[in-house]
């Protein structure tokens, strides 16, 4: 049997006709940047969230970028994030030319570890990021309070974390700005590429509008130097779309991680991902935890099934990343989760068959004594 680690395919074939008239409408009415199909997406999307307003950007490296950029982040100030996320967190910040500060995580959540901000705070820290990594929200509650405490502003990388909650509110709505991509493999995703930001602060999402359109507060007339990263016509009205199904294809995602847990359940060897008290996890990424994870993922690769790493290198060790002088053994947990991570087939339709398979391929593999 061959599982592929995702089935874009899959999850568009039922919608196909619905998409052809909503980019037809986009077509007929030449609406291609910006216009009333990102108008008409960002209320929906605002609404789904709970948050005041959306601002839809060209992709969730803008949203993180432009939030920063709004709130004030500049050349020598400090952002607190952590080392095991994907690198666009990071170069937000330094697209700001302000420097990323690393914490570790929680070795259970594999979100930021509270407990670890007020070793990291200097005089020169404005802001901390959070990520809801894999679709589960990190612990904000402590995180806000430090923010509150030290006078910082806080934004979520909430990138693969559509729908998920923390204490029964949206991820991304907790704090100044909840950043969001639509990478097409996302748990809402696009046809190309497409984010937003969200907010309940009018002036940011001011700020946020014009940055996104060359700093202009009306046409010609620019107040301040941004860029260009308005979201297409044609995105908007596919995310309108994708967004009415986007709970069901949660709770199918949900349902399969339930599987795997059971599946994995008293076999030594596979570690599985653990849902917070606090958190409703959207599994963007099921990623269990193994020992030779390079050897088990051949293994699978060799039975047909397809596998990730998210992600191999932590940042603070990355090649890009020499400059903020991190040594191996800052992040201990970071840096044991990115040897240990194996990320497994997950989609919503992810058959139960295809997910027996796969959790029956695992078990094989770390039953395998020398797996060469
Ligand atoms: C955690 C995280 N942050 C930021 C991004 C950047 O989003 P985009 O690829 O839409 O620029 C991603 C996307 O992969 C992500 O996973």
């Amino acid at each position: 049997m061959k599982v592929p680690f995702l089935d874009l395919k899959a999850h568009h074939a039922a919608l196909i006709d619905k998409f052809d008239r909503a980019i037809r409408q986009v077509i007929e009415s030449s609406a291609f940047a910006g216009g009333p199909f990102v108008e008409r997406f960002e209320e929906e999307f605002a609404a789904y969230c709970g948050s005041e307003y959306a601002i839809g950007v060209g992709n969730g490296t803008d949203a993180l970028w432009l939030a920063l950029l709004a709130l004030g982040i500049r050349e020598g100030d400090e952002v607190i994030t952590v080392p095991n996320t994907f690198f666009a967190t990071v170069e937000a910040i330094n697209r700001c030319k302000a420097r990323p500060v690393f914490v570790d995580v929680d070795e259970n959540t594999f979100t930021m570890n509270p407990a670890e901000l007020e070793n990291s705070l200097t005089e020169r820290t404005k802001a901390i990021i959070p990520v809801h990594l894999f679709g589960q929200p990190a612990d904000m509650d402590p995180i806000l309070e430090f923010a509150r405490a030290n006078g910082l502003f806080v934004i979520e990388d909430a990138a693969q974390a559509h729908g998920a909650e923390y204490k029964g509110r949206k991820a991304g709505t907790f704090s100044d700005a909840g950043c969001f991509s639509f990478y097409p493999g996302k748990n809402l995703g696009a046809f190309g590429e497409a984010g937003a930001v969200v907010t309940n602060d009018p002036e940011l999402r001011k700020q946020i509008q014009v940055l996104r359109d060359h700093g202009q507060s009306q046409k010609y007339y620019h107040t301040s130097m941004g860029w260009n990263c308005r979201m297409d016509g044609i995105q908007a009205a596919v995310l309108s779309i994708k967004l009415r199904y986007l709970d069901e294809a949660n709770f199918l995602r949900r349902k399969h991680a339930l599987g795997y847990n059971q599946a994995f359940a008293g076999i030594d060897g596979v570690l599985t991902p653990l849902e917070a008290r606090h958190a409703r996890h959207v599994y963007h990424v099921y990623a269990i935890r193994v020992q030779e994870r390079d050897k088990v993922r051949r293994f699978l690769e060799e039975k047909g099934v397809d596998c990730g790493v998210h992600y191999p290198i932590p940042i603070h060790l990355q090649e890009a990343c020499r400059g903020l002088g991190y040594m191996e053994g800052a992040f201990p947990i970071a840096e044991d989760l990115a040897e240990k991570f194996l990320s497994l087939p997950m989609f919503p339709e992810l058959t139960e068959e295809e997910a027996e398979y796969v959790a029956s391929c695992v078990s094989e593999a770390v039953g395998v004594e020398a797996l060469v």
